[in-house]
């Protein structure tokens, strides 16, 4: 339990204009693809974030000379000096990205021992296509005290992944950027972050082209040198903000965006009623009259992402009428609508569908955030509701947005961190 929560005064619409934060999903693979590098790197547009601080406590544990400048949001690492190939289990609990220490450090080091990752609990979540990937390449893999433990010179394969996997895609890319030869990944995921991941390291040398299409082809090098590099915007943290203004009828700005990869978004808001334009990195968000329910299934990129699933689905409480949404990435990430229904919230859940009736008001209620985008999503409840929420275990929502609080008291809204009881 969190010694402190979440209070929130509800019926303030946003206004104003804000900022977005780098990715997170981008930065947990950018500081372990550094691993590959033979010289400082410098990463600009790191959000100071939990999982961010776990990853440079790992990079530390191995050897890896790291400062980390949170105003600047800029962290510098120098890893020459990494002594070690392992990364106990009470480092990769910590967070569900230390898997890509696997590709990294089979990457660098042609040997990985790597505890078994944690994250969030929103279903199942098996890692055997990474495995697949490391075995195509040539690693060897067993089991042992807790650990994971690839060993192997690795040489180009082509590997082709049963399922989109963001993940996967990511970690065989790591392994493959400085194998031997020539890599194909078909059937590879398609999101914002795979494609950061890749221009960070073409940019310190690498030589992978097609990232963004679903096939990604791989040419081994022998060095990747040192440079900066600059992760993008947060789509997820983006998106969250985009709901909580069109949650509160607010009227907000927000800056430092890529639209387009809020396009999936913007579309169900657009049907939904809410007004949404947007010129350069700007996004605006408005709201003239109440929401219209909708039907919604979560998809691979380009389609609507499961991490907006459920900002997106505490909104649809309130939308005048009966809306479905379809989770079809994950097996259990339905865990906030059940503590909305203490806030008067109209939920049926069958399976990965949620069946939501719009209720005219939300009531403030003490409610437990049990994973990073399900307590975002209770932030928005908050919002919305009338009168004042509580939300406990508010941690897991500073593992991956950063100073959420005040970016939205900042635009008006009223939430405030109080000690727990
Ligand atoms: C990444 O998780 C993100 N995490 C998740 O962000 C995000 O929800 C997910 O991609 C989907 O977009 C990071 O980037 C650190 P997947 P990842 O591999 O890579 C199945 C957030 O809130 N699968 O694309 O773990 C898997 O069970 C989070 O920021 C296998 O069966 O997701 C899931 O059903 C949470 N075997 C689906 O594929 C595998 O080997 C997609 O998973 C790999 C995945």
């Amino acid at each position: 339990m969190d010694q402190y929560k979440l209070v929130i005064q509800g019926e303030r619409p946003l206004s104003g204009e804000t900022y977005v934060s780098g990715g997170k999903n981008t930065s947990v693979a950018v500081i372990p693809a550094v691993l590959l590098c033979d010289d400082v790197v410098v990463i600009e547009n790191l959000p100071d974030i939990e999982d961010v601080r776990v990853l440079r406590r790992i990079l530390e544990h191995l050897g890896a000379k790291v400062s980390f400048d949170a105003e600047q949001s800029r962290m510098t690492i120098d890893p020459r000096s990494v002594n070690t190939c392992e990364v106990p289990f009470q480092y990769s609990q910590q967070m569900r990205a230390s898997y890509y220490l696997m590709g990294a450090l089979l990457g660098r080091c042609g040997e990985a021992n790597v505890g078994y990752p944690g994250g969030c609990d929103i279903g199942s979540r098996p890692i055997d296509q990474h495995i697949k990937g490391f075995s195509m390449l040539g690693a060897e893999i067993e089991e042992c005290g807790g650990l994971m433990r690839f060993k192997g010179k690795l040489s180009g394969s082509v590997i082709n992944f049963d399922m989109s996997t963001v993940g996967g895609t990511i970690n065989v890319m790591l392994a493959a950027v400085k194998a031997r030869g020539y890599t194909v990944l078909n059937n590879a995921a398609r999101e914002p972050h795979v494609v950061d991941l890749a221009n960070f390291l073409n940019s310190m040398g690498a030589n992978i082209k097609g990232a963004g299409t679903d096939t990604i082809r791989i040419r081994g090098v022998d060095r990747l040198h040192g440079g900066s590099y600059t992760v993008i915007p947060d789509q997820i943290e983006t998106g969250t903000l985009m709901i909580a203004a069109a949650a509160t009828r607010g009227d907000i700005a927000i800056h430092g965006t890529i639209p387009t990869h809020m396009d999936a978004l913007t579309a169900k808001l657009l049907e939904m009623g809410v007004s949404v334009s947007s010129a350069d990195d700007v996004i605006w968000v408005r709201v003239k009259r109440g929401h219209r329910a909708i039907r919604l299934t979560t998809q691979v990129y380009p389609g609507f992402p499961t991490d907006l699933q459920q900002p997106m689905s505490a909104l649809l409480c309130r939308a005048g009428g009966r809306s479905e949404v379809n989770e079809t990435i994950y097996d259990n990430r339905f865990k906030h609508l059940d503590e909305m229904r203490r806030m008067g919230a109209k939920v049926t859940i069958s399976g990965r569908t949620a069946y939501i009736e719009g209720v005219p008001q939300l009531r403030g209620a003490p409610v437990s955030a049990t994973d990073l985008r399900g307590g975002a999503a209770l932030v928005i409840a908050g919002l919305m509701a009338t009168g004042v929420t509580e939300i406990y275990n508010p941690s897991f929502i500073a593992r991956g947005y950063e100073h959420l609080e005040q970016k939205l008291c900042s635009l008006g809204a009223d939430v405030r961190r109080e000690e727990a009881e």
